[in-house]
């Protein structure tokens, strides 16, 4: 048989097999059979060999040819089968429109992101930029640039997770002050949030919890510009009429320090068992940057001065939506995250 005429009786077998498909997937098959990259049509131009150098362009030619036709003849079967099983599909199935739809269980966002999503709302409006900073720091960014050398007793402070001699698990959010002004021009406003860990762990502690932390640095900065902006904070995240109070306190990056206390919002400073009949709750600490802390990271000093602020963001959740056990914070029962659905 010549190569022309098996390469007919080629094509007329694969348009009777494509005519017998009863399926769209009978007629794939039908198609990779004949059309596919090692199927017949592949096949019958190994007969080229075979074939004087007269004869080969006219077979191509042929061949072709044929994979034209069979690839509009496919198309059109398939148009139809198609059609065929889509009608046969809606004939055979019924849809009661009257079923309940399914209903689909919605998440919320976790308290303490809700926190912090309201904090960077409240400080973008005082023109605060977002940064964060590694959970894994160096320890000398999460001490010793913060004026707290190595057998400085402030480090009792913190209980501190060593990864190794010089890489700690930061134990605050200050060291993003450190990169900021590392990396950054003064002026700046920054608020910084994030997780921090220490070693510590009991009905008020957790050994991982959440900070934000917040600098300005500009040519004069008081005590009353940070007192304003913490009682600005505090009225706008608290609402009503909080009084905020600053008591003297120490931390090695400030001078001077204080501690930031709020009117208990549950007895608004009756007292009450939440703030231990003081009236007072303590949010965090702030003072006036420590010029030793802008020195080391090459920040001229008085010629810049900045304040700092930082706080509990658990704490501050806690206050807020009146919740008498930091441990459900990180537990995760959805019994309790479900009170914070929208
Ligand atoms: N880093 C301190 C802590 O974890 C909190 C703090 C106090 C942050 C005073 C500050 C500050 O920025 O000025 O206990």
């Amino acid at each position: 048989m010549t190569a022309q005429s098996k390469l007919e009786n080629l094509k007329v077998e694969a348009l009777s097999k494509m005519q017998a498909a009863s399926s769209s997937q009978a007629l794939y098959n039908v198609k990779v059979e004949f059309l596919g990259k090692n199927g017949l049509l592949t096949e019958i131009m190994k007969e080229m060999a075979s074939l004087s150098k007269e004869e080969k362009p006219a077979f191509g030619k042929s061949v072709n040819e044929v994979k034209q036709a069979l690839e509009q003849a496919y198309e059109g079967f398939e148009t139809a089968l198609k059609a065929k099983e889509i009608e046969e599909k809606m004939n055979s199935e019924e849809v009661d429109l009257t079923l309940p739809g399914f209903t689909r269980p919605r998440g919320s966002v976790h308290p303490v992101h809700l926190v912090i999503n309201e904090i960077y709302s409240i400080m973008s409006r005082l023109g605060y930029a977002i940064r964060q900073g590694p959970l894994i720091e160096l320890d000398s960014y999460n001490f010793e640039a913060l004026n707290i050398p190595a057998d400085h007793p402030a480090r009792d402070m913190q209980d501190t997770f060593f990864i190794d001699k010089t890489h700690v698990l930061r134990t605050h959010t200050s060291p993003i002050q450190i990169h900021s002004l590392e990396s950054e021009k003064p002026p700046l406003r920054i608020i910084g949030t994030g997780a921090v860990f220490r070693c510590d762990s009991d009905i008020s502690h957790l050994p991982h919890f959440h900070q934000i932390e917040g600098m300005c640095v500009d040519r004069k900065v008081s005590m009353g510009d940070l007192k304003g902006t913490i009682s600005f904070f505090v009225k706008e995240f608290f609402g009503g009429d909080l009084k905020t109070r600053f008591r003297p306190s120490f931390f090695p990056f400030t001078e001077p320090s204080a501690e930031v206390d709020c009117t208990c919002p549950i007895c608004k400073g009756k007292g009450c068992s939440m703030c231990k009949h003081t009236g007072w709750i303590e949010i965090g600490g702030c003072g006036l940057i420590n010029p030793k802390v802008l020195a080391h990271a090459q920040v001229k000093y008085p010629e810049w001065q900045g304040f700092a602020f930082g706080f509990g963001i658990e704490r501050m959740a806690i206050i807020k939506y009146g919740v008498d056990d930091i441990r459900l914070f990180p537990e995760n029962d959805l019994r309790f995250l479900r009170q914070f659905e929208m």
